[in-house]
């Protein structure tokens, strides 16, 4: 089977895998309602086109907190690529820099941050966990990122403690041989109860911009400009820690009310099309993150899937843009949508 929608690569991942580490991959917590409301919800809203705006192309460029990328799709960080392929993270930075687009590296991946970034010739985000009792090594792990050129620290904001996936259990996974996480060393760590405070501290440590991943309420996105982050992710981490949370395009709306445009928003959660693409940005994000596609995708061929499913839902988004008239990224605002 040829691969053409990012479903088709999620099918053809998923016998590739290890069940172990298909089943850490594909799952969601408890039984799921917010994985699956991550999809429904895209689904439930209706585009509302507009005629004759003369266009036949569209133009995806954009910006993300300065950084100029080709479209509005990023690659969210998710740990251990390394089960999927081979090269793990360095074949998503290749991939993500050969379509000119953001790669959000994961603290936990499979290779150091300074060997993606010396793969990568598009911008890079450094997803930070702080572990307990081990502020000194985030404090060296922004450091690190600082020095190897990563534009900005997205900290990871919804997980004192990891989600419990009913699929998972009694399926626990292994790194393989020779695999780790090199960001972080082989010690065992265990997530920190962070608090507002430890924001502050955060901001205190660096001057490259700061993101919050996993805002789901306009109270936390207020408290998070409050605290000076410079951008949000609405995100509930791919459906992965509290199940029967909203799902992020359902919670995004009220976000960007709140936020009034004084910070930049983003989105991740169950992306899969470039209608869906277009949606998180008629309701307000700057741009969306993609987890588990990539992961199909290196599962299925490496650094080469990882890129094709990229540009799958590329060419979906300029196809989506040109039919609803909206063919710039300017000319996408909340008219596009019924809700
Ligand atoms: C296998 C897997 C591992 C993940 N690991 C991390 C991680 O280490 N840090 C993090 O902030 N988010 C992590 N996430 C969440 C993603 O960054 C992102 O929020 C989510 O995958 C987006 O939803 P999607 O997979 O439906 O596109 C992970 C997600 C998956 C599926």
């Amino acid at each position: 089977m040829e691969p053409h929608t990012l479903f088709d690569y999620e099918a053809l991942a998923e016998p590739r895998l290890d069940r172990p580490a298909w089943l850490f991959y594909s799952g969601g917590a408890g039984h799921e309602v917010t994985l699956r409301a991550n999809r429904d919800a895209f689904d439930r809203i209706r585009l509302l086109p507009r005629m004759l705006q003369g266009a036949k192309a569209a133009d995806l460029r954009t910006r993300v907190l300065g950084a100029e990328v080709s479209m509005p799709i990023l690659v969210a960080p998710t740990a251990f690529q390394g089960l999927a392929c081979p090269d793990g993270e360095c074949a998503t930075a290749s991939a993500a820099s050969a379509v000119g687009t953001l790669m959000v590296a994961a603290t936990e991946a499979t290779r150091s941050l300074e060997e993606i970034a010396a793969v990568a010739t598009a911008p890079l985000w450094f997803q930070l966990y702080v572990y307990d009792n081990q502020r000194a090594l985030a404090e060296s792990l922004v450091r690190r990122a600082e020095d190897a050129g990563y534009r900005a620290i997205a900290v990871t904001v919804d997980a004192p403690r990891w989600g419990r996936k009913d699929r998972s259990i009694g399926h626990d996974f292994d790194l393989l041989p020779g695999m780790g996480t090199p960001n972080v060393g082989d010690i065992d760590l265990e997530p920190a109860a962070l608090s507002w405070r430890d924001m502050d501290w955060l901001r205190s440590l660096t001057s490259l911009p700061l993101l919050l991943k996993g805002i789901l309420t306009p109270q936390d996105a207020l408290l998070a400009l409050a605290h000076g982050a410079d951008g949000i992710i609405v995100s509930n981490h791919g459906a992965r820690q509290l199940d029967t949370v909203p799902a992020t395009i359902e919670a995004l709306p009220a976000i960007a009310e709140a936020i009034a445009g004084r910070c930049e928003l983003y989105l991740d959660g169950g992306v899969r099309r470039g209608i869906d693409v277009m949606k998180a940005l008629a309701l307000g994000a700057r741009a969306v993150l993609i987890g588990r596609p990539i992961l199909w995708g290196l599962a299925v061929n490496g650094p080469d899937g990882a890129r094709h499913v990229l540009e799958l839902l590329r060419d979906e988004l300029e196809l989506a843009m040109v039919l609803a008239g909206r063919p710039t990224i300017a000319s996408i605002d909340a008219s596009l949508v019924r809700l």
